[in-house]
């Protein structure tokens, strides 16, 4: 619908401000923000009030690690991009970035194809996508520049899974030196995938087969030996470097010195690792394996490190890494074997509740919340100011937050398509009441009034982070 929305009464809050005011929106953009009561935002005149008194206000949440539908494992992860987006969207998540995947001995054209293919239509708010580069080679290489230049602006190499997403330092340094270039960010899966393997068949041989093995051969020492061979391979390139998903203190400490040095260096983290520990691989029954991902969850004691590295910026997102398999028929393909497990953990509906959370328990401020979740994933993928924030001229997708609203987690009233919550039972308080998607409601009230096919492509430019 176009025409005019204002949004009333609410504290907005971006990762600069907060301010009790006002949103007019206008054709699905924010047209102006003014005081509560004052005679300006009083004067607007508008189709749709909604009231957000008592409420939050605060941008669509921005998820920049997804995989819908990711063949992984001999399996599929179990959220269509119609059914991922809508749970997004009830999580308060407006825009996510998808990981498209070059498999080997394909092009990253045929790759990226595919997964417009599986997205167009289907979405229910905007995407966007990053490349998995499992292949490089000189037409890979000059593919990037081209993928670059059509709005894909960062591209993710592994270090882990050999045989499968895995390169080694050459093609790394490759791609590197190239998205020095071309402006593209490189983003790393940091675990030393060989070594991995070799601890891998050991446990196995040793009949070490329940879940919780898959923690300790996923060392946190091989995290942070990755974390650093990659710093310093961005380094030699001269390319910005984005690691994902860290979950290892030891891993923290060499972004931290990386960024002490003045580099480029970047750092995700995700809600398992800040929420959940290896207590959880270690849960009998076979449990255990609704938490095997890689990087794998961690002894306690890197939680507080996790948070630290958020608050002083070594750390500087906060996205899902959402990969759902069910545990029946999907995580049970690996009982007897944790390496058969396919790995990843459901989330993009609880990533933003999940740090509000952590607001009241005091780890972040609000506008930290805000900027971890919204505004720097849009800054560091070059979707900013469109995405992440409220102000004249942004994208209208908006979040009205109760931030007293109790809630439980639980696979019972989540609407991702998984048949767990690895928050089952877990108390948060503060809940998402309504959501716009520019300017459109997707969520009203707690309604799902949204639509498959709402959502579009977006496309980035290049990283808006860089020193
Ligand atoms: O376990 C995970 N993280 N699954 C998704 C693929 C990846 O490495 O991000
Ligand atoms: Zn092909
Ligand atoms: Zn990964
Ligand atoms: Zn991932």
């Amino acid at each position: 619908m176009s025409g005019r929305t204002v949004i009333r009464g609410g504290l907005v809050i971006t990762a600069s401000d907060e301010i009790h005011a006002d949103v007019l929106i206008e054709d699905g953009r924010v047209a102006a923000l003014a005081s509560s009561g004052t005679p300006a935002a009083e004067a607007w005149v508008a189709d749709r009030v909604l009231d957000a008194t008592g409420k939050y206000v605060i941008p669509g949440g921005v998820d920049a690690h997804t995989h819908m539908e990711l063949p992984f494992g001999g399996t599929f992860a179990s959220d269509t991009f119609e059914t991922g987006t809508r749970a997004a969207a009830w999580g308060g998540t407006t825009t996510i970035v998808d990981f498209a995947v070059q498999s080997v001995g394909h092009t990253l054209r045929e790759g990226l194809d595919a997964w417009h293919a599986k997205a167009e239509g289907n979405c229910a708010v905007d995407y966007g996508f990053h490349m998995i580069v499992s292949d490089v080679n000189q037409e890979t290489l000059k593919e990037m520049d081209l993928l670059v230049e059509e709005g894909v602006t960062s591209f993710k190499q592994f270090m882990a899974y050999p045989g499968v997403f895995y390169s080694d330092d050459g093609q790394i340094l490759r791609a590197m030196q190239r998205s020095a270039d071309n402006g593209g960010l490189i983003m790393m899966h940091a675990e030393n995938g060989i070594a991995i393997d070799v601890l891998v068949e050991q446990a196995l041989a040793r009949g070490e087969t329940d879940p919780r093995y898959h923690g300790e051969v996923r060392k946190a020492l091989l995290e942070a030996e990755a974390t650093h061979r990659a710093i310093k391979l961005a380094q030699v390139a001269g390319a910005p470097l984005y690691v994902v998903h860290v979950s290892a203190m030891e891993a923290v400490a060499e972004l931290a010195k990386a960024r002490d040095e003045g580099l480029n260096v970047f750092g995700e983290t995700c809600p398992q690792y800040l929420f959940l520990s290896t207590d959880n691989l270690a849960e009998p029954d076979f449990e255990g394996a609704k938490y095997v991902c890689s990087t794998p969850l961690r002894p306690r004691e890197h939680q507080a490190k996790l948070w630290q590295g958020l608050r002083t910026n070594d750390l500087q997102v906060v996205s899902t890494d959402h990969c759902p398999f069910c545990f029946v028929g999907q995580k049970e393909l690996g009982r007897g074997d944790f390496s058969k497990i396919p790995n990843g953990l459901p989330g993009v509906e609880n990533r933003m509740d999940l740090l509000h959370q952590a607001v009241v328990d005091g780890h972040i401020s609000r506008r930290r919340w805000i900027e971890i979740a919204c505004a720097t994933p849009a800054r560091m993928f070059g979707m900013y100011p469109q995405k992440g924030t409220i102000a004249p001229g942004a994208d209208a997708d908006i979040v009205i937050y109760d931030p007293h609203a109790e809630q439980v987690m639980s696979a019972e009233t989540h609407h991702m398509n998984v048949d767990y919550s690895a928050y089952e039972g877990r108390r948060t308080t503060g809940r998402v009441e309504t959501v716009l998607s520019r300017g459109e409601l997707v969520i009203t009230e707690r309604e799902y009034t949204g639509r498959a096919g709402h959502g579009v492509y977006t496309p980035r430019s290049t990283c808006q982070y860089l020193n």
